[in-house]
């Protein structure tokens, strides 16, 4: 049985404004696209915190997460050597194998977390990184190994292209594309790639209260019926999303 698991936390790093990456200490299983259940309290909050998997090495896991509530106000405060509690690796992760030619990788916000690890573990294609943020950039220059070309946006024009990441955003040179960000941002990404018959797989971010199936908090819709993100997802196809968005 899957169950949690304490560790020492070896960082955490302020990166920007709000956004922190947090790295434990020990040997971790798991592949892009996939998240650990987190914890650092002992009964409140209730519930832990869904994160994806940033960055894996021999010897630690990263989480890049952004400060927004309680949880997170949580993890912000850890020091190096605090005790954590993670349960997984959870859900299904993007499915890498069948990818081949140009693929893109397009990320809002926070949604760049997991699209790290994804490009250093996708070999033999072509790789492109969009991003938009709000207003200060993060770790995209991490990317310059792994991928041939990164494109940015932010909203308030601070740096790149000022406006969304999709103005400048064209699937149709791709023959996959994998995105995570806000409902509303996939669900643009979407559309953009269904009209022009591109492959498209998104990461759905949906409450989550167990992550591992059993609650059914985190149902979310699609052409089949409701599926549950934390152990059906969080990828989908693009195509099987309906988005309340
Ligand atoms: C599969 C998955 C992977 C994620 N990966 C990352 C990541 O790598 N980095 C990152 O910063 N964030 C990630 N998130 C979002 C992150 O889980 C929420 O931002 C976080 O739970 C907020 O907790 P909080 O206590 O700070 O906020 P609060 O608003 O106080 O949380 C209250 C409750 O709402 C839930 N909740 C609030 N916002 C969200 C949300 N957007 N998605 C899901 N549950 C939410 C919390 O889990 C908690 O149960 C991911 C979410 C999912 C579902
Ligand atoms: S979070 Fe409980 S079923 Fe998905």
């Amino acid at each position: 049985m899957i169950s949690y698991h304490k560790y020492s936390v070896c960082e955490n790093e302020i990166v920007s404004k709000g956004i922190y990456k947090l790295s434990v200490k020990g040997s971790f299983e798991g592949k892009p696209g996939q998240f650990y259940m987190l914890r650092a309290w002992g009964t409140e909050p209730i519930l832990s915190r869904p994160i994806s998997i940033h960055d894996k090495i021999k010897d630690k896991i990263s989480f890049l997460y952004e400060v927004k509530g309680r949880g997170t106000v949580q993890f912000s405060s850890l020091d190096t050597g605090d005790e954590i509690e993670l349960l997984g690796p959870l859900g299904n992760g993007f499915d890498l194998s069948g990818l081949k030619g140009k693929v893109a990788l397009v990320a809002g916000g926070i949604g760049v977390a997991p699209m790290f690890y994804t490009a250093k573990e996708l070999k033999g294609v072509s790789l492109d990184l969009y991003a938009g943020f709000r207003d200060d950039t993060y770790i995209i220059e991490d990317f310059r190994k792994y991928v041939d070309s990164i494109k940015f946006s932010t909203d308030t024009g601070k740096s790149g292209h000022k406006g969304f990441i999709t103005d400048i955003f064209d699937p149709s040179v791709y023959s996959s594309v994998l995105c995570c960000g806000p409902e509303i941002m996939m669900k643009k990404v979407v559309e953009m790639c269904n009209a022009g018959d591109v492959p498209v797989y998104i990461s759905m971010e949906k409450h989550m209260a167990c992550g591992i199936g059993a609650c059914l908090v985190c149902a979310c819709k699609t052409r089949e019926g409701n599926k549950r993100a934390c152990k059906d997802g969080p990828v989908f196809n693009g195509k099987d999303v309906l988005f309340d968005a």
